[in-house]
């Protein structure tokens, strides 16, 4: 039997419980050329100067294998902006930017600070009664899903649609699904379902606006005009769909790293402003973004003793950069008080992630609220069941035992409600 290449057992199920040996023996070899003919990448330097290099792009279609064979005119509409090169990619970054964050609207998340809290606060009472949950079923998947449709201005009912399509993004993503034309057929079919649906509520949103991220965006008429109506609906699906799985996974991940790590559980439980820390760290350690397989090398390109050759795709594996000894001392110990965490977990470059300012708020907010009011909280089963994507990695399940669902924050006593506001003001200062 022929020896698999370490890539291609990263992407075999059996391993996505704990792929980090693998990433480690990855590691001794920094470029490596995998099964497929594309160069992986390991370690933290190196990713770092690829994030960063413009002769890398990010554009589907410099893939070697676009077009496709048997694919007639390309569909309607454009990009996501992820999949874009500049300039396009900036003009349309700024545009959505506008409304989403600094430096034009840099209150937007943390004014939504306390209705996040309420949020994952309904969730967790939802738990009173009982003892036993699945912590992503019922809180880690909804919590991200309500307030992104909240921000956008999607009606929380048609969620069962963007679900699925949701799923079927993920998948076409997923590198063991089918080969780059399968799936990439796969993602434009979901691509323009999702494109219409956006279309006919930028139109409502138009006709009756809100105090949401669509309605300000189709009246926007700022100094470099306004998104067209396509991008508008191809990107504003983006948003809905980036912010899905990731999201849900560093709150799976999270409380599966802190039920594994017992003693930080309990000094978030004391000291809930910790949880900037703990969020970032877990970002470095247990992110949800394992590696990027949407670069291509424009150019000949030398890293680390190897040219990685034009028009070869590139695999950057930034959850083996974020654990590189090179980079940090003792990368494989969970440890949210190093003095310094330079990680990967959002990316890097020009494609640094969107939605980090919000994602960093939610997770901040959800895991002291969980770990406070889940009362003598415990594991089910470790490791508990994953998800199939070797990418986007993270827990299908987490089932986990309680002894009682703890008081909502209302009702608690004022030293309490202290350390929220403290750890209210940590999450100002810390978000963007
Ligand atoms: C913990 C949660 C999240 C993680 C770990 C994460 C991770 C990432 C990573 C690694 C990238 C870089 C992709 C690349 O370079 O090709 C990225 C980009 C992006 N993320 Fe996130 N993300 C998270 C949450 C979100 C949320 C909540 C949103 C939406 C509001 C979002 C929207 C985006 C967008 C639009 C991009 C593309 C940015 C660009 O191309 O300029 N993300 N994210």
């Amino acid at each position: 039997m022929t020896q698999r290449s370490v890539y291609d057992q990263i992407l075999e199920f059996d391993n996505r419980a704990d792929p980090y040996p693998l990433y480690a023996e990855l590691r001794r070899t920094p470029v490596t050329r995998a099964d497929d003919g594309s160069y992986v990448v390991s370690t933290y330097r190196e990713i770092v100067a690829l994030l960063h290099d413009p002769r890398v792009s990010s554009d589907l279609r410099n893939h070697p294998d676009y077009p496709c064979p048997g694919d007639k005119a390309s569909p309607g509409l454009p990009p996501f902006f992820i999949s874009l090169d500049p300039p396009e990619h900036d003009r349309i970054r700024r545009l959505l930017m506008r409304h989403f964050g600094p430096p034009h609207d840099p209150d937007r998340i943390v004014s939504i600070a306390a209705e996040m809290a309420e949020i994952v606060g309904g969730l967790i009472d939802n738990l009173a009664g009982r003892n036993e949950a699945d912590l992503v079923d019922e809180v880690a998947y909804p919590f991200p899903v309500t307030v992104i449709c909240q921000l956008l201005g999607v009606p929380r009912e048609d969620q069962p649609r963007f679900r699925a399509w949701a799923d079927e993004l993920i998948t076409a993503i997923d590198p063991t699904t089918g080969d780059f034309a399968t799936r990439r057929r796969r993602r434009d079919a979901v691509h323009a379902e999702l494109g219409a649906y956006f279309g006919e509520l930028a139109d409502a949103h138009r006709d009756h606006p809100g105090r949401d991220m669509l309605s300000d965006l189709v009246a926007e008429n700022g100094p470099e005009g306004r998104l067209s109506r396509d991008e508008l609906m191809t990107n504003m699906a983006l948003l809905l769909i980036a912010g899905h799985e990731t999201t849900v996974n560093i709150i799976a991940n999270g409380m599966l790293t802190l039920l594994r790590y017992p003693e930080v559980l309990q000094r978030l439980r004391r000291q809930p402003e910790l949880s900037a820390r703990i969020v970032e760290e877990l970002l470095r350690y247990e992110p949800p973004v394992h590696f990027l397989t949407s670069r291509v090398a424009l150019d000949d390109i030398d890293v680390a003793g190897t040219t990685i050759p034009g028009g070869t795709p590139i695999v950057l594996v930034l959850a083996a950069g974020s654990r590189d000894p090179d980079h940090v001392p003792h990368p494989d110990v969970f440890d949210p008080d190093r003095p310094e965490n330079e990680h990967l977990g959002f990316g890097g470059g020009i494609h640094y992630c969107f939605g980090a300012p919000l994602a960093r708020a939610e997770a901040q907010i959800a895991l002291p609220e969980l770990v406070r009011r889940l009362e003598n909280l415990r594991l089910v089963s470790d490791p508990p069941p994953y998800r199939p994507n070797p990418l986007l990695r993270g827990p299908r399940h987490l089932p986990v035992r309680f002894d009682r669902v703890a008081p909502a924050p209302a009702t608690r006593g004022r030293e309490q409600r202290e350390a929220e506001r403290q750890m209210h003001s940590v999450l100002a200062a810390t978000v963007c």
